[in-house]
């Protein structure tokens, strides 16, 4: 019998500072963007792009204490012992080392805080854009199923920090943060489906970060046509394996069979855009959605333009009510957080789960899509139904409360446009120059890892020039 495997918990960690899109920044750079004015480059962003805060990391943050900060929450909110991880995966597009993986440098923060050797445990670091975080996954679900593991747990962890130039128009679509999911063999939180995954990979140019540069390159419009097509691929590779494996004995419609569809989410708007493609696919053979998609359909002039089809589509009260039910409350800490690329889709899983808990809204088997994309580009789609014990996980995590402000009582900062610039532009150390290190703080850490310093040895006793030195602050 196939075992049955999935994600146990999941934390996240998203940094204390924030660009509040809604004051400064659009005031200081509508006239640098070429905008009419701040009102008009505030509502694109906020309603047209759909961000309210972008996360920006502090000083002694990078993508590993981020991960190691979710590793930690997560370990001590499930109750586990660190001794029993098989495997510490880290998905990434913001690596911290050309050569060795993040997921070594977070094993010696864990090991370090809990006081315990770990040297047990397998350390790999997965790169493919967005999807990067997927592909760990999958990896760490097939070693379970496959019966390799000699400990119960292994932790994935998605952490990124979005940086694109200033003053470009992928600056406000940043943001920072970390997930990690725990899997392990009958999980409280969700049950992933064996066999039934679509993949599609292409050669793309639609985003990328060249080696030298510490911001990404993205052709951003081609970048949403990559993803949908990609996305499309996948579902279709999805829905033909999913009937397959009921030897055709599944309804026509796989739309009635799902309850929640998550996207990976650059920017919450992206999940429209998404959604109207997907609806639009799995519509054509649903009997209680297919008459709306053919009554659009007959308004166009040319019955096979597939843009203008799904813009209208948008403007239905059908995709409205579905949309507000079966995708809007993944989009909730997207909305707060900004782009946390590899994490993205996981931060949807995690937002659907707190929104279901906070409003006491039951999702005990109810059917999750999973639609995964990195650009470069590839798409993963598979699925996972919730498990019993969902509300036990849910009711621990609460991140919401954590987003709050400081001016709310909570514990987000925000910080104005030069703190972000100076923040944004600093550059750790130049091919040949001296080391610069890690940039002052605005908030002094505490009972977090930090980065600590880099190293500035190159002596026959010691060579450390460029190594990160990581400390956890009490
Ligand atoms: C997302 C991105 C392409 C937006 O770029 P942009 O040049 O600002 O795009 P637009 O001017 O078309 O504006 C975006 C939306 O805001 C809408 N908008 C513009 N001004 C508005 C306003 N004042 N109020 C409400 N909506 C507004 C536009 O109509 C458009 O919506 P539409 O697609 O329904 O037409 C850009 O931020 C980017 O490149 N981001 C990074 C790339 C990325 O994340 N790619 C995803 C693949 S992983």
């Amino acid at each position: 019998m196939t075992k049955i495997i999935g994600i146990d918990a999941y934390a996240v960690h998203v940094p204390r500072l924030y660009v509040d899109m809604a004051n400064e920044w659009p005031v200081i750079r509508a006239p640098q963007l070429g905008e009419e004015s701040p009102e008009k480059l505030r509502g694109k962003v906020m309603s047209g792009v759909g961000l309210r805060k972008m996360a920006v990391p502090d000083g002694h943050e990078d993508a590993a204490t981020m991960a190691a900060m979710a590793a930690k929450r997560l370990i001590d909110e499930s109750g586990i012992d660190p001794a029993d991880i098989e495997t510490l995966a880290i998905g990434t597009e913001t690596t911290v080392d050309q050569s060795k993986s993040m997921a070594a440098y977070v094993l010696g923060m864990l090991e370090t805080h809990y006081g315990k050797n770990l040297q047990h445990v397998g350390t790999p670091q997965v790169q493919f854009a967005c999807i990067g975080a997927t592909y760990a996954l999958e990896a760490a679900v097939n070693q379970l199923r496959a019966g390799e593991n000699k400990r119960p747990y292994s932790i994935v962890i998605a952490t990124d920090i979005s940086k694109y130039p200033l003053r470009s128009a992928g600056e406000y679509t940043q943001g920072a943060g970390a997930v990690a999911l725990l899997i392990c063999e009958n999980p409280r939180l969700l049950e992933l489906e064996p066999g039934i995954t679509g993949t599609v990979t292409r050669n793309e140019r639609d985003f990328f970060r060249p080696n030298w540069s510490s911001t990404a390159v993205v052709d951003g419009k081609y970048s949403i046509d990559v993803y949908l097509d990609c996305i499309e691929g996948a579902l279709s590779e999805y829905s033909a394996r999913s009937r397959a494996r009921r030897n055709g004995s599944a309804p026509s419609s796989i739309y009635g069979e799902l309850d929640h569809l998550l996207f990976h989410v650059p920017f919450p708007r992206m999940a429209e855009y998404a959604a109207a493609r997907v609806f639009a696919t799995l519509w054509e053979t649903d009997p209680a959605f297919a008459p709306v998609l053919h009554e659009v359909r007959a308004t166009l002039d040319s019955p096979d333009d597939r843009r203008e089809l799904q813009r209208r589509l948008v403007k239905t009260e059908a995709f409205k009510t579905e949309f507000e039910r079966r995708i809007a409350p993944s989009l909730e800490l997207s909305r707060e957080i900004g782009n946390v690329y590899s994490g993205s889709l996981y931060l949807a899983f995690a937002s659907l789960v707190e929104q279901a808990a906070t409003q006491g809204l039951e999702l005990q088997g109810q059917r999750v899509l999973f639609c995964s994309y990195g650009s470069g580009a590839s798409a993963k789609v598979f699925s996972g139904r919730v498990a019993p014990r969902w509300r036990e996980v849910a009711t621990r995590v609460r991140y919401g409360e954590e987003l709050r402000t400081v001016a709310d009582g909570g514990r987000r900062v925000e910080i104005d446009v030069a703190e972000y610039e100076r923040l944004h532009g600093h550059v750790e150390v130049g091919s040949d120059a001296a080391i610069i290190g890690p940039p002052r703080s605005v908030v002094p850490p505490r009972g977090e890892f930090v980065l600590a310093r880099l190293g500035e040895t190159t002596t026959p006793k010691l060579t450390d020039y460029g190594y990160r030195y990581y400390a956890f602050t009490a």
